[in-house]
């Protein structure tokens, strides 16, 4: 057989195989086995130094032909492979969008940030400012600038953490009246805030304490700023929150910062004041901790306490909480059970 009929032979039998190739893999293989080093058609071509000098150009331009036909011919199959593939993976991924969706569970603010939200709210109203402060705090603005220098026995109550002698958890969020004070420009006239925030205090944790826990501080000052007030202020606050029926009762007590100093209790909401399981059978329920800010907290802003006076509280988030939805563990706003959480979605 000459090499013209060889290589004719060849590219049928290559051409029979091309037609039943199933694969990629396939398909490489009788690439190699045709047109490989070792292939059938190199196998051929070594013959071609017997021919002579007329027959070599026209059996190498069979050769080439043969070449780049096969060649053409398992680019096309490779294409029809990859075609068949993605078809494949298109129908296997088909979605579906009438079926049911998968249902995300949609959280909720958590109830002490719903509390102190709507606390705001009530202030904001009254033209009050919100202010924001850090929970790390200077010994001298959480206790010196409240009347507490060192040594002063009322700091045996509030030891916190310590970062360096100087720097600490705050204990309360009172250090912000001080730094309000000292910010604000009181030529353009007083001024009426609240802070509220995390505080960090020396308590032994059971339901009712945490040594970690939210105030929200009020401060307002300014020329004729009296303790009517502040009875003015929280007696309508405190109505707003629970019940337009609540009469407060004012206790004397005891801060540094404060002077006088009171203690603001509400008639019990429940059962109105005939006293029950809430207010301890007293028909009272302590609410928070106020006075009229003491002269020595003026002047360490710089105010003349003779000219300026104000009058400050400090209310507990989680304290309001419990009280108004029953929580008799304050340990559930701080353990994530979204059970506890999920009954105060909005
Ligand atoms: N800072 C006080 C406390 O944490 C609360 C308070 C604030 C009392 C402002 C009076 C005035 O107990």
């Amino acid at each position: 057989m000459g090499l013209s009929e060889k290589i004719a032979a060849l590219q049928a039998e290559a051409l029979e195989k091309l037609k039943k190739l199933a694969n990629d893999q396939e398909l490489n293989d009788l690439r190699v086995n045709v047109l490989g080093k070792k292939g059938s058609l190199t196998e051929i071509l070594k013959e071609m130094k017997n021919l002579s000098a007329e027959e070599r150009p026209t059996i190498g331009a069979l050769a080439n032909e043969f070449r780049d036909k096969i060649n053409f011919m398992l680019e096309e199959k490779k294409l029809e492979f990859a075609q068949k593939t993605l078809n494949a993976a298109l129908v296997q991924e088909t979605l579906d969008v009438t079926l049911p969706g998968k249902q995300q569970k949609q959280g909720t603010r958590h109830i002490l940030t719903q509390t102190q939200e709507e606390i705001e709210d009530i202030f904001l109203g009254m033209g009050y400012e919100v202010i924001d402060g850090s929970e790390v705090e200077t010994d001298h603005y959480n206790f010196e600038r409240m009347n507490l220098p060192k040594g002063h026995p009322a700091r045996d109550m509030q030891d916190t953490f310590y970062i360096t002698e100087d720097t600490l958890l705050r204990t309360h969020t009172s250090p912000l009246q001080a730094r309000t004070m000292d910010a604000h420009d009181f030529s353009r006239g007083g001024l009426r805030m609240i802070a509220p925030g995390r505080v960090y205090r020396r308590d032994t944790d059971d339901a009712t304490h945490s040594h970690q826990f939210h105030q929200i501080e009020g401060l307002v000052v300014g020329k004729d700023i009296t303790m009517a007030d502040l009875k003015g202020t929280l007696d309508l606050v405190m109505k707003k929150m629970f019940g337009q029926d609540r009469k407060l009762r004012w206790r004397p007590s005891y801060f540094p910062f404060t002077e006088p100093s009171v203690e603001v209790d509400i008639s019990c909401f429940k059962c109105g004041g005939t006293g029950c399981n809430v207010c301890k059978q007293t028909g009272w329920i302590e609410i928070l901790g106020a006075g009229m800010v003491h002269p020595n907290v003026l002047e360490m802003s710089g105010l003349d306490s003779s000219i300026y006076s104000g009058f400050a509280f400090g209310l507990g988030v989680e304290r309001i909480a419990m009280l108004r939805y029953g929580i008799n563990d304050i340990r559930g706003f701080y353990q994530g059970d979204v059970r506890f959480l999920e009954q105060f979605a909005l």
